[in-house]
């Protein structure tokens, strides 16, 4: 599958820290918003749409011994981040394709990224399979749903219609991956799910 985002990503990549997305900024809000995200040392994180690796550091610092694995399917995202040489494990990967380790993270973090997997069901039932037993998924925007879904409806092109699920898709993916809603928020500025492993 030749995912047309690769080549929209692609050619974002070099500009992405300096005209898409400030990384300080990112760093910052994170960093006021982690209380949320309950980082500690030793979890080994897999980032997922690492992008240009804004967080990346950030995330490695915050759960050292732990490692952060940080995937991504644009090799010009990836080129970036690589370039900035933080002590991560930065691997090309389609989320939506490549078979993620089993059981291997105790976190999955999705960070502006999420809307973007074409298959959303695939994508989920992946990301769950990464997951410990005690593992979480978080998906996280600094943007409310609806905020998020305006804006790349009005990007347009390769990205338009990659939309946060509403709730009723929220429970229907999570479900079909064996996962349960721990933490939901909504507002402007602000969308946060977080989900653990069920029965299974
Ligand atoms: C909006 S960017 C965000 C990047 C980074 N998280 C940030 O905040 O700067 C979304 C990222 O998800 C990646 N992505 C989209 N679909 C993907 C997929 N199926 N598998 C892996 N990465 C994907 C894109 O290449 C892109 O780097």
């Amino acid at each position: 599958m030749n995912d047309p985002r690769i080549g929209f990503f692609d050619r974002l990549s070099a500009d992405w820290d300096h005209s898409e997305q400030d990384p300080r900024q990112t760093v910052a809000r994170l960093e006021e918003l982690s209380h949320l995200l309950r980082l500690e040392p030793g979890l080994d994180v897999l980032e997922v749409g690492c992008g240009t690796g804004q967080l990346t550091g950030w995330l490695a610092a915050k759960v050292a011994p732990g490692r952060v694995t940080a995937l991504d399917f644009s090799e010009g995202m990836l080129a970036q981040a690589q370039a900035k040489g933080i002590d991560a494990n930065f691997q090309s990967c389609d989320v939506c394709r490549d078979r993620l380790p089993s059981q291997s993270a105790d976190l999955v973090f999705c960070f502006h990224s999420f809307p973007h997997f074409r298959d959303l069901d695939a994508a989920m039932a992946n990301l769950a399979g990464a997951l410990r037993p005690s593992g979480r998924l978080i998906v996280m925007h600094l943007a409310s749903r609806a905020e998020i879904n305006a804006f790349h409806d009005n990007v347009g092109g390769e990205v338009a219609g990659d939309h946060l699920p509403d709730e009723r898709r929220w429970n229907e993916l999570l479900a079909g991956a064996g996962l349960c809603q721990t933490a939901w928020i909504d507002r402007d500025g602000l969308f946060f799910l977080e989900a653990e492993i069920g029965d299974r």
